[in-house]
């Protein structure tokens, strides 16, 4: 496989404001993973698997506080990613005729100094400016820079996957992830590829109306829409940064982690994704 590890000067140069406005108050610097797998002829088809990779989400100035917050569980912030990674390890086994493009914008959301404000207008890669009315909606605006750059490789279809939104637990619970698609055959194939895995997720509304939720009188968009309905706006702000790939969503908020043993799963992340990921590339 070959790895390309952006470094943030990188990320700089391609304007990926919204991806390094996270990133700014950690002290751990960001990187941006690209892995590719190419397979040895002409590949079928090509495809981009996104994973957000938050390695720890504290919410930044809107500090995730109190009971509830589960500011503790913040580490499996990067559920989406460590799937990704995982998908890579096993498609680089199985060798299959497509090419596929394994990417992460990996930071820390942390308060510091150099922390971004609430209010804060950052520009995407895209060109597409960002009204910051809530720090803790950050995975969306590090997946808006990776999406973009994914879109940009000249793939047939991008599947993202990210521990994006509490609201998605409130829908589903713990054992189904949310599933959003610009793309009926991609929503199509990824419920076959679950099928076959063993893997739940359910399909959820790319409502247009909802984006009303995400005006700015600032920028082309906030980054938080209200609060019923908050796993949609997410869904059609990360559509902001998709031109006209077939692409699809999946919220693993709920699933990447299990406290008790079930079945499929034992204590700690659970791997959700790796499974359906694998499955659909092969098919
Ligand atoms: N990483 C969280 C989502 C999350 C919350 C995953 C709880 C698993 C359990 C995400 O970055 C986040 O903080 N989302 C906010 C968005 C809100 C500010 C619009 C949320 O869901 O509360
Ligand atoms: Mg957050
Ligand atoms: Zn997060």
């Amino acid at each position: 496989m070959e790895l390309e590890i952006l470094e943030q000067d990188a990320c700089e140069a391609l304007g990926m404001g919204a991806f390094l406005g996270v990133a700014k108050a950690s002290d751990l610097p960001p990187k941006f993973i690209h892995l590719t797998y190419r397979p040895s002829g002409t590949p079928r088809r090509k495809l981009a698997i996104v994973g957000k990779g938050l390695t720890f989400d504290s919410g930044g100035l809107n500090i995730k506080a109190g009971a509830g917050s589960m500011i503790e569980m913040m580490k499996f912030d990067m559920g989406g990613a460590a799937a990704t990674l995982g998908a890579a390890k096993a498609i680089a086994q199985l060798k299959p005729d497509v090419e596929v493009h394994f990417i992460s914008a990996a930071a820390e959301n942390m308060i510091s100094g150099r922390a971004m404000r609430p209010g804060d207008i950052l520009t995407a890669s895209n060109g597409k400016t960002i009204e910051v009315n809530n720090t803790d909606a950050e995975g969306r605006l590090t997946l808006a820079d990776a999406l973009v750059f994914a879109e940009k490789l000249g793939v047939d279809a991008i599947v993202d996957l990210a521990t994006l939104t509490g609201a998605c637990i409130v829908a589903l619970g713990d054992n189904i992830a949310g599933l959003w698609s610009t793309d009926d055959t991609l929503a199509k194939d990824l419920q076959q590829a679950a099928q076959t895995a063993g893997e739940k997720y359910w399909q959820m509304p790319l409502e247009d109306k909802y984006f009303d939720g995400l005006k700015s009188i600032v920028a082309d968009m906030k980054n938080t829409g209200p609060r019923f309905g908050g796993a949609i706006t997410a869904a059609l702000f990360l559509k902001q940064f998709i031109q006209s790939v077939p692409w699809a969503h999946l919220d693993i908020a709920g699933t990447v982690w299990t406290e008790k043993e079930n079945g499929y799963n034992s204590p700690g992340g659970t791997g959700f994704g790796v499974r359906t990921l694998v499955q659909w590339v092969l098919s």
